[in-house]
C-alpha cells in the first residue's frame, strides 16, 4: 500500500474523532486521536493538584509522564505510565484542562514527537487542530472539519447527556466558546486552517454523509495522484 497520511482538523465538536476513526476504518489506517493525548496530560496535571495553566509547574512533571499509545479492539487507549485514562479524559473539566495544557509549548512538543512518531511508521489518519499546519505539513490529504458552534455545542450535550453528566446547554456553549477561543489564540501552534486543507461543514450533514464527503475527498485526491 501506498505510504499516505490523511489530516483532519478543527473546532471542538465538528465530529473529528467519530468520522476520522470511521475513515480510518475504511482506508485500513491507523487512527490516532491527538486531542485525548493532550487531555491525558490534562487529567494527569489535575491529579497532580496542578493548576493546567501553571506551565513552570506543568513543565515540570513532564518528564516523570510516560504516554503510551495501544491499539485495541475499541480503539485507542493511552496508558500514563502503565494505567488506563480513557475512562477519566472525556469530562467537561478534561476538556478545559487539555485546552489549557495545549498551549504550554514543551507539551505540545512532547506530544507531537510522539505524532510524528507514529506517522513515519504507519499510514495514519490523524485529527487535531495543528495537523496539517505543524505536525505533518506534508500530509498527503489535509481535511479542515467544522460546524456551526450552536450545531457543535447541542452534538456534545447530547453525548455528555447520553453519559450521565448532568449538565446545560448554555454551559456547553459558553465552554466551547472559551475552549475555541484559547485553541485558536495561543502562541505555539494555534487551531488554524492549513492553506492547503480542504473545508467540510458538517453543520447540515449526518455523520454518515460527513463520512462519506471525506471518502469522496480521499478518491479524489488518488485520481488526481494525490495519494
Ligand atoms: O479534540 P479534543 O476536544 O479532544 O481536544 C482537547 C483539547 O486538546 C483541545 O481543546 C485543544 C487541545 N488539542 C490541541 O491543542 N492540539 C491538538 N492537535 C489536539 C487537541
Amino acid at each position: 500500500m501506498e505510504k499516505f497520511n490523511v489530516a483532519i482538523d478543527g473546532p471542538a465538536g465538528a465530529g473529528k474523532s467519530t468520522i476520522a476513526k470511521a475513515v480510518a476504518k475504511k482506508l485500513g489506517c491507523i487512527y490516532i486521536d491527538t486531542g485525548a493525548m493532550y487531555r491525558a496530560i490534562g487529567v494527569t496535571v489535575l491529579q497532580k493538584g496542578i493548576e493546567p495553566k501553571d506551565e513552570a509547574n506543568v513543565a515540570g512533571i513532564l518528564d516523570d509522564i510516560n504516554m503510551e499509545i495501544i491499539s485495541k479492539e475499541d480503539g485507542q487507549h493511552i496508558l500514563i505510565n502503565g494505567t488506563d485514562v480513557n475512562g477519566i479524559i472525556r469530562t467537561p473539566e478534561a476538556s478545559m484542562a487539555a485546552s489549557a495544557v495545549a498551549t504550554i509549548p514543551k507539551v505540545r512538543l512532547k506530544l507531537v514527537d510522539i505524532q510524528r512518531k507514529i506517522a513515519s511508521r504507519n499510514n495514519v489518519v490523524m485529527d487535531g487542530r495543528d495537523i496539517g499546519t505543524y505536525v505533518l505539513p506534508n500530509a498527503e490529504i489535509k481535511i479542515f472539519l467544522t460546524a456551526s458552534v450552536e450545531e457543535r455545542a447541542s452534538r456534545r450535550h447530547k453525548e455528555l447527556m447520553e453519559k450521565g453528566e448532568n449538565c446545560s446547554l448554555d454551559e456547553v456553549i459558553k465552554d466551547m466558546i472559551a475552549r475555541d477561543k484559547q485553541d485558536s489564540e495561543r502562541e505555539f501552534a494555534p487551531l488554524k486552517q492549513a492553506d492547503d486543507s480542504i473545508l467540510v461543514d458538517t453543520t447540515t450533514l449526518s455523520l454518515d454523509e460527513s463520512i462519506m464527503a471525506i471518502l469522496k475527498i480521499v478518491e479524489e485526491s488518488k485520481l488526481n495522484g494525490t495519494v
